[in-house]
């Protein structure tokens, strides 16, 4: 069965005015769809077309010949993943469970909040900002390109996509504009919370 591109968890204009409708339209529909077409591709009429994703993520990490699919699935994963991470009308106050973990494995929210962004601001190039759960801790990690936690058995929680084409059509080369707005208007801090309580 083919890998397939999941719809959006919301309408196109719902992330307004944090995340415009022509940003979803290129980030979904043009850069995520164009991955997911990339890994049909590469992987049409072999074993690899028939796993999860999240099984072809882990089986192509770290292995040069696999590179390409990798790239690609890793990609797609990250992307599904991110989706998922906003709402409309995001943002706000957390769930008491969450803010509890994070006060107690961070320090504060706001030292949380500091490390997340500083993440995405200095992760060099293109990559993504994360909040995991490894080993039973909360942290915060960053990856390049299409890597991935789950391809470094950590659980992902959270994350933000800090590609140039995340945030170009909106903040131009502000990212650290991006990612304020991101965390502060966007998150859906009740599905990060579910995902801990289901690690
Ligand atoms: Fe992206």
């Amino acid at each position: 069965m083919a890998f397939e591109l999941p719809p959006l968890p919301y309408a196109v204009d719902d992330l307004e005015p944090y995340m415009s409708s022509q940003t979803l339209h290129l980030h979904h529909g043009k850069h995520h769809q164009t991955y997911v077409t990339n890994l049909n591709n590469l992987t049409r009429d072999t074993p690899q077309a028939t796993i999860s994703l999240e099984d072809l993520v882990k089986a192509t990490a770290g292995k040069p010949e696999q590179q390409g699919i990798f790239n690609n699935a890793g990609q797609v994963y990250n992307h599904n993943f991110f989706w998922r991470c906003m709402k409309r009308c995001g943002g706000g106050a957390l769930p008491a469970a969450l803010e509890n973990k994070i006060v107690e494995d961070f320090g504060s929210f706001e030292k949380f909040k500091e490390a997340f962004i500083q993440a995405g601001l200095t992760q060099f190039g293109s990559g993504w900002a994360w909040l995991v759960l490894d080993g039973g801790k909360l942290a915060v990690t960053k990856t390049g390109n299409a890597d991935t936690p789950l391809a470094h058995g950590k659980t992902p929680l959270l994350v933000a996509d800090v590609w140039e084409h995340a945030y170009y059509v909106d903040f131009q080369n502000r990212r650290a504009d991006y990612l304020k707005v991101f965390f502060e208007s966007l998150v859906d801090w009740e599905g990060v919370a579910a995902r801990l309580a289901a690690a």
